[in-house]
């Protein structure tokens, strides 16, 4: 064992016996049957089969197959031990046209799941929003629409009402973020839309399809219910101490993080970022009463950690605001070694954001609801991946989350990023962040190396 690697070893071995362990999934990435009982499509079918936007021209037709195998999936992820499965519900096989009575057929689906998952003593814990939006809910205007908050909040409790007699953990959205900016700005996943204002209009109704969702859940409980949301985050830190760089950083922070963390946990939309964004001619659409439903009480707040960046003022050709007159906020290397995504390695930015969010947003309970990497994996002739960089990327990554509850930070469980291979939306199948291995010709699942010490830790840390 290296030095740093028995370092990481002796931090996550402080981890408390409670703390929580699982892997988590989402409904695209793995299930398939995109036709099947009544599954209407969805932005992500549509995306795909646009030319051009997703590698390979792959989609999620098949995917996994995880729909026809999800009880030896269950199985699968029983036998690694941990005590919590995240998974995502479809709101297309839930309601085809994204309005109106649900689809049984749906809903069935995920009935039989949570009773294989309880029955297998795995906790279910729902996210009712991975990125699948009916496409007729897109073609009525999408996320940029009010009324999409709405129809959420109106399918949300159709899942609610079916499951939550034995699920007590429930996640509304999925990282708003890759949702308003990668979908309605930047285009790079569905529905592939190119315009900033747009994008606002999007981070608005997202979090108010939470608000609405969680008001009516709480309502509805009839047993004492977790209800969270999840933010993907890292730490922004300047490329130096110029004036500029730190202005980069904290633009880079406010759309990245603070436009969500404000009005879900304060109430209020950062006032620097709302300058920035009025010198654009762009006002959130916000009516009155919206921030009080944005900002009701959450039990828990789910964290995605990939990688963190460090921000210049000015791009590679030295210009400092880019075609359209806006401040230039461009992404400097720290000269990490990258995954297969090309992300930087920074697990420090790990822990100074959890301790930052403790800091700064005190008193809410954090999960890491998804953490992991892709890597180039090598089957042996037997199916097995001796993923030695993944393992050790989980390890430093787990060791900073216990590095930052020593220095404060209230972080109660942890969830690999992903439980098996799986189509990784604009990048297909090719990039595997899977602890499991997938054979896509066989479906065959086949855990790898680190999936092994995955189990091998949370048996350590639990003391058996
Ligand atoms: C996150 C997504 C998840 C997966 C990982 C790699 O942004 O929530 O579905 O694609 O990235």
């Amino acid at each position: 064992m290296t030095r740093e690697s028995a370092d990481e070893a002796a931090l996550i071995a402080s981890l408390p016996t409670d703390f929580r362990w699982g892997v988590a999934t989402s409904a695209y990435q793995i299930e398939g049957a995109h036709d099947e009982d009544g599954r209407g499509p969805s932005i992500w079918d549509t995306y795909c089969r646009t030319p051009g936007m997703v590698e390979g021209g792959e989609n999620g037709d098949v995917a996994c197959d995880h729909y026809h195998r999800m009880p030896a999936d269950i199985a699968l992820i029983k036998s690694l031990g941990v005590d919590v499965y995240r998974f995502s519900v479809a709101w297309p096989r839930v309601q085809p046209g994204g309005r109106g009575p649900a689809n049984e057929a749906g809903l069935d689906f995920y009935d039989r799941m949570v009773d294989e998952l309880l029955r297998s003593n795995v906790d279910p814990w729902v996210t009712l929003y991975h990125w699948d939006l009916p496409q007729e809910l897109e073609d009525a205007g999408g996320w940029p629409e009010r009324d999409t908050a709405y129809r959420f909040a109106d399918y949300a409790m159709l899942v609610f009402d079916r499951l939550q007699d034995r699920v007590r953990t429930w996640t509304t959205l999925n990282e708003p973020w890759c949702s308003a900016m990668l979908g309605y700005y930047e285009g790079r996943q569905a529905p592939g839309r190119q315009d900033f204002g747009d994008a606002m209009d999007a981070v608005h109704h997202l979090l108010l399809g939470h608000g609405l969702a969680a008001q009516r859940m709480r309502a509805a409980a009839t047993e004492p219910i977790q209800l969270g949301i999840t933010l993907n985050m890292g730490t922004a830190t300047a490329a130096t101490e110029s004036l500029a760089d730190q202005e980069a950083a904290r633009r880079a922070d406010g759309l990245g993080a603070r436009i969500y963390l404000d009005p879900l946990l304060r109430g209020q939309y950062p006032g620097d970022i709302m300058d920035d964004l009025s010198v654009r001619g762009i006002k959130m659409p916000v009516i009155d009463g919206d921030l009080a439903i944005i900002s009701q009480p959450i039990d828990v707040l789910g964290v995605n950690y990939y990688s963190s960046h460090r921000f210049s003022g000015v791009d590679a050709d030295g210009r400092t605001e880019d075609a359209d007159g806006n401040p230039v906020s461009s992404t400097v290397p720290f000269g990490r070694p990258v995954t297969a995504m090309d992300w930087e390695i920074v697990p420090e930015g790990f822990t100074q954001l959890l301790v930052r969010l403790s800091k700064e947003y005190p008193g809410i309970p954090l999960v890491i609801t998804e953490n992991g990497a892709a890597f180039d994996d090598l089957p042996d002739p037997s199916g097995f991946v001796a993923d030695h960089d993944r393992t050790a990327y989980l390890s430093a990554h787990i060791a900073a989350v216990a590095a930052a509850r020593q220095q404060g930070a209230d972080v109660r469980g942890y969830f690999a990023w992903s439980l098996m291979d799986n189509f990784e939306w604009s990048y297909g199948y090719a990039k595997r962040f899977g602890l499991v291995h997938v054979d896509y010709d066989t479906q065959v699942r086949t855990p790898k190396q680190s999936a092994l010490w995955y189990r091998d830790t949370i048996r350590r840390v639990r003391g058996y």
